[in-house]
Parts: structure tokens; sequence; C-alpha cells
């Protein structure tokens, strides 16, 4: 044989070798089916300005569990109840990380906070504290008289403007934010204008927080084509930057003024407020593995605030404008409200296991406007095989409530704005048990404020109407009402509805 035709028989031998050798070491791998991807951009330009809908969409065509492509990275989007079960419960621990997002970056301190801190011990220590030192059933108790008083000023505050146009969703915002911070932080740091003791005006904290929530909830496409990240096309992370930098300022200010007041008090401290109960915890812990810093403690402050007001805010808000526009279920609850009151004092907290319809109303607000219509993005932690599927390590997750909530397989009339589907056959709850309802997630990232948020939104909604007939400014009516969604971390109505109060308990209820 020829020594050319032997080198040629050598390397295809050798090229032979290679393509076995890979395909034995990377069989092909099974990948759930997805829309084609465009080079570069994947999938992103598909979605819109409003992705659960998109994804709902392309759910009709291929099913319970897609792939898509953002950018670069390979996302998986589940959209039936069984899907959401399988990554939230049975493999909730190798899903339960967050992407490395630049707003975790940016805005939450530097993944510290806890909404976007990656699966590991300060996540775990956080949600710790979270839930057996912020969020006892105690703890929540000993701050009722907050929202007592925050609820009171809020219902006298529309009193005040009964006969005129309100746009209800700027009352409860002010409201919302005055009930957490007092909770969170005590209540002198905002006002009407800025003052010596309140380092920024109301308006200007509600700014940070809108921020806050969109820079949450964008597609941020140097997260997800990292070769243009440098470029930052959007102008989002300087966007977070700046707002870093206002609540860097900010949270210095309020935990430089709760050290002075601990220091103050000694040994005779007592914490007033969820800022002293983790300064507290910091100055106690000696554990050798993750020690709260204050670093730590600014990032689950952070959590709580836009965590926390914004959210039930929303959701609020969702209610009443399903209320509005649907006569017969509002006259029901107030029947309801009426049996349990008498019409002669507001609804409070322990009345609700009293008022399964005002429970019903909710759950059904929560199944057709769930605040984060895809949950926050979950992060593969390692290689897994799921329903048949391969999916590697770093995929991410989203979990797309907005269509479950409608998944005509497990709801009938899904558009219906229905609320005594829920007060037969089986019970439905809202806390992550049933996989069919979602609204705050389910497994080890549930949301854990959903118990503060729960108690909120329920003696809201049902005072609202009770204290208040609302009728609609003229030259509009109930069709009128905005039920078209605004698309970020929350999705809240893209118009605010704006009625007019009228009381119709007796004046010194208001006073
Ligand atoms: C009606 C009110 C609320 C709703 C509908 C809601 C909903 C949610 C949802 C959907 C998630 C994401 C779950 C997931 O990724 O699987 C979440 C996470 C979270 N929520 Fe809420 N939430 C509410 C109120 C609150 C309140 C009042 C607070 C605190 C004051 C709070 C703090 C948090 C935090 C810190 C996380 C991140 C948890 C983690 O990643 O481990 N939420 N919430």
């Amino acid at each position: 044989m020829e020594s050319s035709s032997l080198v040629v028989l050598t390397l295809a031998f050798l090229a032979a070798i290679v393509f076995i050798t890979k395909k034995i070491r990377n069989p092909k791998k099974k990948t759930p089916p997805g829309p084609k991807p465009w080079p570069i951009v994947g999938n992103l330009l598909q979605l819109g300005t409003l992705p659960h809908m998109a994804l709902h969409e392309f759910a009709k065509k291929y099913g319970e569990l897609m792939q898509l492509k953002y950018g670069s990275r390979t996302v998986l989007v589940a959209t039936s109840p069984k899907m959401a079960e399988t990554f939230l419960k049975t493999y909730d621990s190798v899903f339960a990380s967050r992407p490395p997002l630049a707003s975790g970056k940016y805005t939450g301190y530097n993944f510290q906070d806890m909404t976007w801190a990656p699966y590991g011990p300060h996540w775990r220590k956080a949600r710790k504290i979270y839930l057996t030192e912020l969020f006892t059933p105690k703890r929540l108790d000993s701050f009722e008289y907050i929202r007592v008083e925050e609820r009171r000023t809020f219902l006298s505050g529309i009193y005040a403007q009964r006969g005129k146009p309100v746009v209800i969703k700027n009352h409860i915002r002010r409201y919302t934010l005055s009930s957490i911070s007092r909770v969170v932080l005590s209540d002198k740091f905002f006002s009407d204008h800025k003052t010596d003791t309140s380092l920024v005006s109301i308006s200007e904290f509600h700014e940070m927080i809108d921020e806050w929530m969109v820079l949450n909830g964008v597609l941020n496409i140097g997260d997800w084509i990292p070769w243009l990240q440098f470029f930052d096309l959007q102008g989002y992370v300087k966007r977070m930057k700046i707002l870093n930098d206002k609540f860097e300022v900010f949270h210095n200010y309020v935990i430089a003024d709760h050290m002075k007041r601990k220091n103050l008090a000694g040994k005779n401290f007592v914490p007033k407020d969820m800022v002293d109960v983790l300064l507290q915890f910091a100055e106690d812990d000696t554990d050798p593995e993750v020690k709260l810093t204050i670093e730590a403690v600014k990032a689950l402050v952070h959590d709580l605030m836009p965590g926390g007001t914004d959210t039930s805010g929303v959701t609020m808000e969702w209610a009443i404008h399903e209320l509005l526009i649907h006569p017969r279920v509002l006259a029901k609850l107030r029947e309801e409200i009426d049996r349990v009151t008498g019409g002669e004092r507001w609804v409070q907290e322990d009345d609700y296991p009293e008022m399964p319809y005002l429970e019903a109303i909710i759950k059904e607000t929560l199944r057709l406007h769930p605040l984060s219509p895809l949950l926050a993005p979950h992060f593969a932690l390692e290689d897994c095989n799921v329903a048949g599927y391969d999916i590697a390590k770093e995929t991410v997750v989203l979990i797309n409530t907005w269509s479950i909530g409608r998944h005509p397989d497990h709801w009938d009339d899904p558009y219906e704005f229905k609320p005594e589907r829920f007060l037969q056959g089986k019970e439905i709850g809202m806390t992550g048990q049933d996989f069919s309802l979602l609204p705050f997630g389910s497994g080890r990232r549930k949301c854990p404020g959903y118990s503060l948020g729960l108690r909120l939104v329920r003696t809201t909604v049902a005072n609202v109407f009770h204290g208040f007939n609302w009728k609609f400014p003229e030259g509009t009516k109930a069709e009128d009402i905005c039920m078209v969604e605004r698309y970020g971390l929350t999705t809240c109505p893209e118009v605010p509805a704006t009625v007019i109060p009228e009381p119709r308990l007796p004046i010194h209820l208001y006073k």
C-alpha cells in the first residue's frame, strides 16, 4: 500500500475513534420540545411584553414541559400542575437555586438578599431567620395593632375623599408601605416631605420600589447573551447601580439609627421592629459557617420592604377590580360581612375563619392574577433526568402559574371569575399544597411572607367594600375597569381604577 493511502486510512481510523468516543461520552440528550430558537437571540424576540401569555400559547403546541432558548441559556417552562409538582416537590432540592442575574448582583446586595441568593448555607440561614424569628404567628400577632391602626388611617383617608373620584391604588400603596415599614423599621423614616429624621419622602421611596420591581422583572439582554453584558445595551445595569446606591444610603441610615438606639438602651434593649430583631440576631450569632453580617442584615431588610409592600398591594388591587366588575359576587360578600360583623364594626383579622366566601374571592383573584405569573426563576444545581428528559446543570426553570390557573383540565370555565368554585368539592389550598394554585410558589423557595401578605389582603379587601359603596365617575362604567396586565416581577393592572367612595357604615367608625 502506498504511504499516502496509509496516512489517509490512519486519519480516517482516528477520526472514527474520536467520533465513537464522543458519542459514548455524550450520548444524544433527550430534551423537551419547544419553538425553534433563532441564532444568538434564541426565542427572546418571540416573548413580547407579556411573556407568560406568549409561553401559554406556545404550551398549547409544545405541551406541559417546553424548552426555549433565552439567548444562549436554556430555559424550561412548566405549564401543568403535574410538571409544577415535579419541579417544586419531587426535584425541589435540585431546582431550589436562582440564576445569577444582574438584578441579584446589583439590586440584591450581591445575591445576599433572600430572593436572589443561590441555594446554599447563606440562603438556608436567612430562610431560618425569616421563619423562626420574623414570621412566626406570635411575632405577626404582636404587630397586629400596627396593621389595625394603619387600616383605620387608610379607611379614614378614603372617607375624607367621599363623593370625589379616588385613585384607589394610591391609597393602597401608601397604606401597605406604612404597614410594612412600621413592622420592619418603625415609622419615622418616611414622611410627605423630607425632614431631619425622614431620609426620603414617601413618593421618593415609592419610586425606588417601583424601579426595583421593574428592574427585577426585565429581560436584561446581558444576562442571556453574556458576551453582550459589557455593553449594557438597554441601560438596565446602569439603572440598577444608581438604584443600589439609593437603597444603600437608606439602609445605612436605618441601621445606624437602630444601632444608636440599641447601644443607648444597653442591657435593657428590647427589639421593637424586625431590624432590631435582625441586629440582635447578628450580634448574638456564633455560627462558624455563615455569620450574619451587617451587610446581610441590610440585604434581608431589603427583601422585606419591596417584597412586602407591592406584593400585598397589587393583590388587593386585582381583587378590588374584580369585585367592581362583578356586583353579584360583591353582594354575596357583603351578606357574609354583615352576618359576621352585624354591620356595626370593621372586619378584623380573626374573622376570616368565619368568612369562607371572602377566602374564596382571594383564591379566585390569585388564580387569575398571580402576582408573579412565572414565579421567580428557579435554577438547576446539577444534571438530572425529569419526566424522561435530560436536563443540564444551570438550566433556568420557569413555572407558568398564570397558565396553570387557567388549565382546562383543572378548572371549569377557567377564564370566569367564580369564587364559588372553591366552596364546592375538595378544598384547594393556596399556599403550596395544591399544584393547580400556586400564587406563593411551593417547596423550599415558597414565599416566606405569605401569612403576613394574606392577613393584609383579606381584611383590606373586605373593609374596602364593607365601608364604602363605589360609584363610577360620570361617563365611565364597570366595563372601563382595566383588566389588562402590566408585566413585571409583580404584574399589576395597566391602568389603576378611579372610583367614587360613598360611606355605608355609622359615621363614628370612620373617625
Ligand atoms: C399577597 C402577597 C404575596 C404574594 C402573592 C407573594 C408571592 C411570592 C412568590 C410567587 C414568590 C416566589 C416563589 C418561588 O420562586 O417559587 C415569593 C417569594 C418571596 N416573597 Fe412573597 N409574596 C407575597 C407577600 C410577601 C411578603 C409580605 C413578604 C415579606 C414581607 C414576601 C417576601 C418574599 C421573599 C423574601 C421571597 C423570596 C423567597 C426565596 O427565594 O427563598 N412576600 N413571593
